[in-house]
């Protein structure tokens, strides 16, 4: 895998890279796993730093932010989107989803939620789930929903936690004061004796360390990373979309806002050199959709 300065400036649709948006480095943990899984395939990855946390915005201004981070993505010649947000996915995924079939040449857009209550529910021994997410991702009662339709046995312990992306995202050292937060978020589900515990929101999977220290050994932490990319490697394998591509693939980071804090924290967390990060104006957004 290498850093692209071109990526698919047109050609066959398998030739053209993946999208994967997120409002900041969170997406990074997802983009990870489809690294991981599908080596060759080329990514374009957005991260929307200047509006930056989503976890506390409104529905409706999820779903423009949504559009026109996928309108961009479009731009970039994207031939499928994942959604690596779970505030924006909880959101705005079905109205994103219809608008891309409706408004383009059927470009299918696959969202976090489902992949993870999937796996909870199968992960669950007593019945008893936790989820630690963003209020939007909380209030927006998609995961109770995406278990519901599951196994409506099973119970839902959601903790929202106002700052905790934030808190990941200015990728600052740990401080007692993070610690403190985490420990916070972790105690109702301690008490409610949760033996699976969503991680409801991609910056999450940053600290799996320490949420696993503070749940406890015997609570298993479920993200979508692995489960996503599964997805997405059956959505290109079915529709003929595979990337026909030998060597490694290219990638390619896009923000909104300030490139080199994103370029600097991102390359601690992905761990690979991102190349040029380039920027991308809000008002150019703004303007898409
Ligand atoms: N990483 C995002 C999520 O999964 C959001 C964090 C935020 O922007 O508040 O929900």
């Amino acid at each position: 895998m290498r850093p692209s300065t071109d990526i698919a400036g047109g050609g066959a649709p398998r030739r053209r890279p993946i999208g994967v948006f997120d409002s900041g480095v969170g997406g990074l943990t997802v983009l990870h796993e489809l690294l991981v899984a599908l080596p060759q395939e080329d990514f374009v990855y957005l991260g929307d730093t200047a509006r930056f946390p989503y976890g506390e915005r409104s529905p409706a201004e999820l779903e423009q932010f949504s559009a026109q981070m996928a309108e961009e993505l479009l731009r970039r010649r994207a031939k499928l989107l994942v959604v690596a947000c779970n505030a924006a996915t909880s959101a705005a995924l079905p109205a994103l989803a219809r608008r891309m079939m409706e408004t383009t040449l059927g470009v299918e857009v696959i969202g976090v939620v489902r992949p993870e209550a999937l796996q909870a529910v199968a992960a669950t021994r007593t019945g008893r789930i936790g989820l630690l997410a963003t209020p939007t991702t909380v209030a927006s009662g998609a995961y109770e929903r995406a278990i519901a339709e599951i196994d409506a046995h099973v119970t839902l312990h959601a903790v929202p936690c106002p700052t905790l992306a934030s808190i990941i995202q200015a990728g600052r050292q740990f401080d007692e004061l993070a610690v403190q937060t985490v420990r916070e978020a972790c105690a109702p589900l301690r008490a409610a004796e949760v033996d699976t515990v969503i991680l409801g929101c991609t910056h999450y999977p940053l600290i799996r360390l320490m949420l696993q220290r503070l749940l406890g050994p015997s609570v298993t932490l479920v993200s979508s990373g692995a489960a996503l990319a599964r997805q997405v490697e059956h959505a290109l394998s079915t529709r003929g979309l595979r990337t026909d591509h030998d060597g490694e693939g290219e990638y390619r980071f896009l923000c909104t806002g300030d490139v080199d804090g994103f370029r600097e924290v991102g390359t601690r967390f992905l761990q690979m050199p991102f190349g040029e990060v380039e920027h991308v104006g809000l008002a150019h957004v703004e303007a898409l959709a």
